[in-house]
C-alpha cells in the first residue's frame, strides 16, 4: 500500500545559489505528508528532483529500490508511471480540452481502449467536480477548475505517489475545504503516499500525517503533525502558528542579530486541532491514534488541543468516537 520515499543528503543548487545543502528524510508508504516554506525555498524544486526532472548536486532519492538520479532514461520512465503529479502551475497542453487533457497519460502509458479510457477520464472528472466540462479548454476555466483537471490528469494511472504542488493556491476557503477533503478520502481509498506542498497553514494543521518545512537552505524539521504542531523550535513554531515575531521575515532572510533577539522568548504552541477524518465516516487506515506521538515522546499537549467542534475531546473519547465510526 503506496510506496515509500527515502531522501538522504541531497544537495541542490543553480550555478552559485544554493538551494539546499543537505535534505534527508523519509516520506512514509501511504501517508499524508505535507511540506512548507517560505517562498524561493525551493519546495517546487524538491519535488522537481523526486521525479527525476531535475537532477540533484548530490544525495539519493530512493524510490521502491531505484535511486531516482542515478536511473537510466528508460527506467525514468517507468518509474515515473507510479507517480501522479499535479504541478504548480496545472501544467495542462493549451491546445486540448479537459477530456484530451486527462486522457493524456492513458494514451501515453497504457494499451487501454477508448471505452476505458472514457470511463476512467469521466471517473476521475466526476471525483474533483468536473463533470460536464469535458469540451472546455484550459484556457476558457478558472485557476481553481485548472487546479482541479491538473489534479483528475493526477490521478488516472492509480498511482502509488501523488505529489500535488499548491493544490490550494487561488482557491476559496470553501473550495479549499472541498479539497482537503478530497485528499483524505482518496488517500483513505486509494492508500497512495501523498506529498502535499501549501502555503495554507490552516491545510498543514489539518491534513497531514507529517510536516516539514524547508527554510534557509534546508530542511529544519519533518516528522509527525504532533510532533511539529508542539514544536517550540522558532521557526517552526512562526510558521506553523503564522506569526509575525521569529526568524521568518518578510525578506525571507532576517538579519541575524534581528533573529537572536526575537527567538529568545518562546511562544506557546496553538492548540493541536483534530485531524480531518473521511468523509464516509469511517476510519483512515493510516492515521494514527490521537495524542500518541506527544504520550510517547513525553510532550504535553499546548492547551485546548484536540477538541473538535461538537467540543469532544479526542484524547479522551477516542475509543468511543473510532468505535462509532467503525460500526458505520
Ligand atoms: N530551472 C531553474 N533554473 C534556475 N533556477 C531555478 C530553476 N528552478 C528554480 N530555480 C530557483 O530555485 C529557487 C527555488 O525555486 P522553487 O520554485 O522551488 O521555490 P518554491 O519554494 O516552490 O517557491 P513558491 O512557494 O514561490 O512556489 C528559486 O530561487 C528559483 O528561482
Ligand atoms: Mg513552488
Amino acid at each position: 500500500m503506496g510506496v515509500e520515499i527515502r531522501v538522504e543528503g541531497l544537495r541542490k543548487s543553480f550555478g552559485r545559489q544554493v538551494i539546499w545543502e543537505d535534505v534527508s528524510l523519509t516520506i512514509p508508504a501511504g501517508e499524508i505528508s505535507a511540506l512548507l516554506g517560505p517562498s524561493g525555498t525551493g519546495k517546487s524544486v524538491f519535488l522537481k528532483n523526486l521525479v527525476g526532472l531535475l537532477r540533484p548536486d548530490r544525495g539519493h532519492i530512493y524510490v521502491g529500490g531505484g535511486d531516482v538520479p542515478r536511473l537510466r532514461e528508460s527506467d525514468l520512465y517507468a518509474l515515473r508511471r507510479q507517480f501522479g503529479v499535479l504541478f504548480q502551475d496545472g501544467a495542462l497542453f493549451g491546445s486540448m480540452n479537459l477530456y484530451d487533457n486527462i486522457a493524456f497519460p492513458l494514451r501515453e502509458h497504457t494499451k487501454k481502449g477508448e471505452a476505458e479510457i472514457r470511463r476512467i477520464v469521466l471517473e476521475k472528472m466526476e471525483m474533483v467536480g468536473l463533470s460536464g466540462s469535458e469540451r472546455k479548454l484550459p484556457g476558457e476555466i478558472s485557476g481553481g477548475m485548472k487546479k482541479r483537471a491538473g489534479l483528475a490528469r493526477a490521478l488516472v494511472l492509480d498511482p502509488e505517489i501523488i505529489l500535488a504542488d499548491e493544490p490550494d493556491s487561488g482557491l476559496d476557503p470553501v473550495r479549499t475545504a472541498y479539497l482537503n477533503q478530497l485528499f483524505v478520502d482518496l488517500n483513505t481509498r486509494l492508500g497512495a503516499t501523498f506529498l502535499i506542498v501549501t502555503h495554507d497553514i490552516g491545510t498543514a494543521r489539518v491534513l497531514p500525517d507529517n510536516l516539514g518545512l524547508l527554510f534557509r537552505r534546508g530542511l529544519v524539521m519533518f516528522g509527525p503533525r504532533e510532533m511539529v504542531l508542539s514544536s517550540t523550535h522558532p521557526a517552526v513554531n512562526q510558521f506553523f502558528n503564522a506569526r509575525r515575531q521569529g526568524p521568518i521575515g518578510m525578506a525571507e532572510e532576517k538579519d541575524l542579530a534581528e533573529v537572536a533577539a526575537e527567538s529568545a522568548p518562546q511562544s506557546m504552541p496553538a492548540p493541536i486541532p483534530p485531524q480531518l477524518m473521511p468523509s464516509d465516516g469511517g476510519l483512515r487506515p493510516a492515521m494514527r491514534r490521537p495524542g500518541e506521538w506527544l504520550r510517547e515522546h513525553r510532550v504535553t499537549p499546548p492547551p485546548g488541543s484536540f477538541i473538535d467542534d461538537e467540543g469532544r475531546n479526542w484524547l479522551t473519547d477516542w475509543d468511543a468516537l473510532a468505535a462509532q465510526r467503525q460500526r458505520r
